[in-house]
């Protein structure tokens, strides 16, 4: 049964306070709104809605992305209860500590792990081919058939042997964590400012250009992938792309399109929407996390969900979605209508808009495995505060390396979906913990109430799962090996050495650095 311990709230809470592993509270709720969207906003509007529409829904991504969204809500209801009762480090991990036992809370981390880690790096990797596509456009590139000359080459951008701009921006990003969440926010808000704008830009612009035919079929019928008539693209959506529903029960050939496409974009597009839960991961350092956290968790998510539904019915009215460019939809939807100076800006956009994605994701990432850290879940040697800055400086550094070399060596960008796996069941977990802790600890002061806890947490539960069912089968494949790594990791290391299983507090790990500390200093005197 020690696999369900539970860590007491009080006791989540007094760490926090314990000097040498206290964080700096400096944040706000406009900054929490702000370092929300900038998580959200990224890859997933740039590219992802494109290729969903060409693919998998046609002008009904719209659909796709309503479904999704309503998802998001329902689970940025539940994380706003949590991050307003248990306001500390570590998000979804730390509250399911507190309720759902640490088993779940290991395999919630872990995935977490995988969300915050994953989407930084692959970010990172399309934000290269963005810069390098935005570096081609102002430098006037001469264009070959149509496709205009690289500046930089393949070998060292666009996730070539060594991606320099990946690993420098990873670099760059993880630098600034380092110097402080204060200064990451003010960064954060500039590029957000730009990305926003750009947004509303694409909207506003894309009005005019709309042919109100393009949405008809508004849901284009079910086809078999390499028919001739089903403009899917075979390789993105069979074989071990195809959804695994599909696989399982949708009997011979591949399809695309219809309800199930739907169905299959939403999970798709949900990536977009991914990173409101990151606003969780700083509420220790929230002056007033009670009420700040929810604002910035709601807040962020209503204002992108707006904006993406308009992007999605703009540009799906601007080009027939048979002929949308699946890598490059937005700014292609502008150069097929002759406004070419418009697809520069929007690369500007995917330029400042990606890397506040990695700074935002890496922050989040830092935070929570530092929590799993501080609770000796993964190595307590790890969790080590920088005495001036107060940020979790070693395992800024550790996650900077990691995604930096990640983004640069590998072909991460593929992964996508992955996160996205990782990321539903985290939801998922997380709604089906909001109301254990409802009915385990009523007593708990919750300065904000998810509205109608027993219908919207079972519900977010199904709706995750449902749409984790409808992502591939490649992912699947991944997904299963991953907790499989973290069930060794947990039996062979955390179960023995957490925190929880051992009593160790930590005023005894600080009394033993102190200690550990001074014996150094005296070795050294002891030599000169
Ligand atoms: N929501 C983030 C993006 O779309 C992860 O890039």
């Amino acid at each position: 049964m020690n696999l369900m311990r539970t860590k007491s709230i009080e006791q989540s809470l007094a760490d926090a306070e314990e000097p040498d592993f206290k964080l700096k509270k400096n944040i706000g709720a406009l900054d929490l709104t702000v370092f929300g969207i900038g998580a959200i906003i990224g890859a997933g509007i740039f590219v992802i809605t494109g290729r969903v529409a060409h693919n998998n829904a046609g002008p009904a991504v719209v659909i796709s992305f309503l479904v999704a969204a309503l998802c998001c809500a329902l689970a940025a209801l539940c994380y706003a209860e949590f991050a307003s009762s248990v306001p500390v480090s570590g998000s979804a991990y730390t509250f399911s500590y507190a309720s759902l036992g640490e088993i779940f809370a290991w395999i919630i981390g872990w995935d977490l792990i995988l969300e915050f880690w994953m989407v930084a790096a692959t970010v990172a990797q399309g934000w290269s081919g963005y810069f390098n596509k935005f570096l081609n456009q102002i430098s006037g590139q001469p264009t070959v058939d149509g496709v205009q000359e690289n500046l930089l080459p393949d070998a060292i951008a666009n996730g070539g042997h060594f991606d320099i701009a990946a690993f420098a921006l990873s670099i760059g990003v993880g630098s600034l964590i380092y110097l402080g969440i204060k200064e990451s926010m003010r960064v954060n808000m500039i590029l957000v400012a730009i990305k926003v704008f750009i947004v509303i830009f694409i909207i506003i612009a894309g009005i005019g250009f709309i042919t109100v035919s393009n949405w008809t079929p508004f849901l284009p019928e079910s086809c078999v992938v390499g028919a001739a008539d089903c403009p899917a693209d075979a390789s993105a959506t069979s074989g071990g792309h195809r959804p695994l529903l599909q696989a399982l029960f949708g009997g011979g050939a591949a399809t695309a399109y219809g309800f199930g496409g739907i169905i299959a974009g939403a999970s798709l597009v949900f990536f977009s929407f991914i990173g409101f839960d990151a606003v969780a991961t700083t509420a220790e350092e929230t002056r007033n996390p009670k009420r700040d956290i929810p604002i910035g968790i709601l807040g962020s998510l209503a204002i992108c969900t707006v904006l993406y539904i308009l992007v999605a019915l703009v540009v799906t009215g601007m080009v027939p979605y048979d002929q949308l460019n699946p890598t490059a939809a937005l700014a292609d939807a502008f150069a097929y209508h002759g406004v070419t100076w418009a697809a520069i800006l929007i690369s500007a956009g995917a330029v400042a808009g990606l890397a506040t994605v990695v700074l935002t994701m890496m922050t989040g990432g830092v935070r929570i495995t530092y929590a799993m850290c501080r609770d000796h879940l993964l190595p307590i040697g790890l969790a080590r505060v920088h005495p001036t800055r107060r940020t979790p400086s070693v395992i800024t550094i550790l996650i900077t390396t990691v995604v930096a070399l990640l983004s640069a060596l590998t072909p991460v960008g593929i992964l996508e979906e992955m996160v996205n796996i990782g990321t539903l069941s985290a939801f998922a977990l997380v709604s089906i913990a909001v109301l254990v802790l409802r009915v385990k600890r009523p007593d708990l002061p919750r300065a904000f109430k998810a509205p109608g806890v027993y219908i919207i947490s079972p519900a977010c539960a199904l709706i995750c799962l449902y749409l984790m069912l409808n992502l591939s089968v490649d992912t699947w494949i991944r997904f299963v090996v991953w907790l499989a790594v973290g069930m060794l990791i947990y039996f062979l290391y955390s179960r023995t050495h957490s925190r929880l299983a051992t009593g160790e507090t930590l005023h005894d790990v600080s009394e033993h650095r102190h200690h550990h500390d001074a014996e150094q200093v005296g070795a050294a005197n002891a030599k000169s």
